[in-house]
């Protein structure tokens, strides 16, 4: 796992924490916050944002690395993932989520959520093993690069 001062994690938590008041959870009432750190040192956060039409909801996970992309490209790599709640449960992120940050995140990358049993820290590879790779248009077959 990557080594990451536990002052900074600690930063990252309290962002996700933050983050999570913005969520839009009118319907699970569930505020879920996500803090990503970036290979430059920058962090940036989401939260949920559920929709009427319950399918359409994105997770804060998706949201805060979507932003990311948005607002900065796509050639940082995440470092560091923290997800939090404001309602206290355990929150791993979801296995859409760990899809779509495995693009982005390194192996080595430490991923904090609240679980069962209090606060849990992992590397990405572990939290998501044997993700799906594609080689690129063209191939026919999905496979690792
Ligand atoms: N949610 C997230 O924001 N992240 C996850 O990893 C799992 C679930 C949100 C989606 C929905 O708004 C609420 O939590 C309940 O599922």
């Amino acid at each position: 796992m990557a080594a990451i001062d536990s002052a900074v994690l600690d930063r990252l938590r309290e962002a996700a924490l933050e983050a999570a008041k913005n969520a839009y959870a009118p319907y699970s009432k569930f505020y879920v916050g996500a803090a990503l750190l970036f290979d430059d040192g920058q962090m940036v956060t989401g939260c949920n944002v559920e929709n009427m039409s319950y399918g359409l909801t994105s997770c804060a996970e998706r949201n805060a690395l979507f932003r990311a992309v948005s607002e900065r490209g796509a050639g940082h790599k995440i470092v560091a993932v923290a997800v939090a709640n404001r309602n206290g449960a355990a929150s791993p992120p979801c296995g859409a989520c760990r899809q779509v940050m495995s693009e982005f995140a390194t192996p080595d990358a430490v991923v904090c959520f609240p679980g069962d049993y209090g606060p849990e820290t992992m590397p990405f590879a572990e939290i998501f093993p044997r993700s799906f790779h594609f080689d690129g248009p063209g191939t026919g077959k999905p496979g690792r690069s």
